[in-house]
């Protein structure tokens, strides 16, 4: 193997380019030629290919965003668009790939390999941090951190109005982000995809909150919870609860931007060099994670069709502390 791809694929997260500067900087150590392809599966098809030397990676280890940009591609999900990004690797003699996204970047990968039998390694990049197979993807702690940036300025205008605060956070199918933003920004409720009973434990923390007089609050709420949005939330809320006075955020994409905090920046580097050296000992199809510190192949099938569970023991953490 001579020379590989480099791409991001799917929502952006921060820590893109550190992993990318680190597949980059690993594979030219061990002799390898580096190739970014732009804008994901999108470039591949139409040819948007860029030599990555070792300055094209400097200066951007602490840049949120993606370097090399990202696309979701509807074209890569026909075989007439695999085809044509298979013929533009073999033209740029690209021989495999390590593909930076989620599970919608690994299955374009898996298929690919099954078509044209190009390796491809993943590595776990998105602020859900909801992808099987490692403990933290890459961007989730700078969008928590974002997040609570944000949580501990509402608190004080909440402190001041003696109001109730809705905070949406994102997480589109999942509640960690919306977790660990509650128990680090010290939140009454959290209300999450994984947890079906948020809604009524909310009902009873605000009925005893109404004895114990306290005199403001922060509920957090994922995106993706079943009850619908903080907008939602709200008007139930000031149905039941006509005497307190409620007021909804959406952080929205505040939280995908922004410079990597040293934990993402140091996750991506870790698993930006080991995709080389995993695609080095002939692996293929296989998303690089760390679990218990520890890095972890997993194969796409099993990082796709398995659903990384929620801690519960979080869940239960944060009831506690809102006492
Ligand atoms: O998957 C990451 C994520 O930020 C989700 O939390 C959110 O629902 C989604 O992407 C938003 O996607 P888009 O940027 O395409 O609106």
């Amino acid at each position: 193997m001579k020379r590989i791809g480099v791409f991001t694929s799917g929502g952006d997260a921060p820590g893109m380019n550190a992993c990318v500067r680190a597949v980059v900087r690993t594979a030219i150590y061990e002799g390898l030629e580096v190739v970014g392809i732009k804008r994901g599966y999108a470039g591949m098809i139409e040819g948007e290919f860029v030599p990555l030397h070792l300055n094209s990676v400097a200066n951007i280890i602490q840049r949120g965003g993606t370097f090399l940009k990202t696309a979701r591609s509807a074209e890569f999900m026909t075989p007439e668009g695999r085809e044509k990004a298979y013929r533009n690797l073999k033209k740029k003699g690209i021989e495999a790939l390590v593909c930076i996204g989620g599970n919608g970047s690994y299955t374009g990968a898996k298929i690919f390999y099954e078509e044209f039998g190009i390796p491809s390694v993943g590595l776990p990049g998105t602020i859900d941090n909801d992808l099987y197979g490692t403990d933290y993807t890459i961007g989730f702690d700078t969008a928590v951190n974002t997040a609570l940036d944000a949580i501990d300025r509402i608190r004080d205008t909440a402190h001041s109005h003696e109001r109730v605060f809705i905070v949406e956070v994102m997480g589109r199918d999942s509640g960690f982000i919306a977790l660990d933003v509650a128990i680090g920004g010290g939140a009454e409720a959290v209300m999450i995809p994984e947890d079906l009973e948020d809604w009524d434990k909310l009902l009873k923390q605000f009925h005893r909150d109404g004895k114990r007089k306290k005199s403001f609050s922060i509920i957090v709420i994922a995106e993706g919870d079943e009850q619908g949005g903080a907008l939602v939330v709200e008007q139930k809320m000031k149905k039941l609860f006509p005497e307190l006075k409620i007021r909804s955020t959406i952080l929205g994409h505040v939280q995908r931007g922004g410079s990597p905090t040293s934990r993402d920046r140091v996750l991506a580097s870790r698993l930006g060099s080991q995709a080389v050296y995993a695609l080095l000992d002939g692996q293929t199809s296989v998303t690089v994670g760390i679990v218990n510190d520890e890095i972890k192949l997993t194969s796409f099938e099993e990082a796709i069709s398995k659903k990384k569970e929620i801690p519960k023991h979080l869940i239960q953490l944060a009831e506690i502390l809102a006492i």
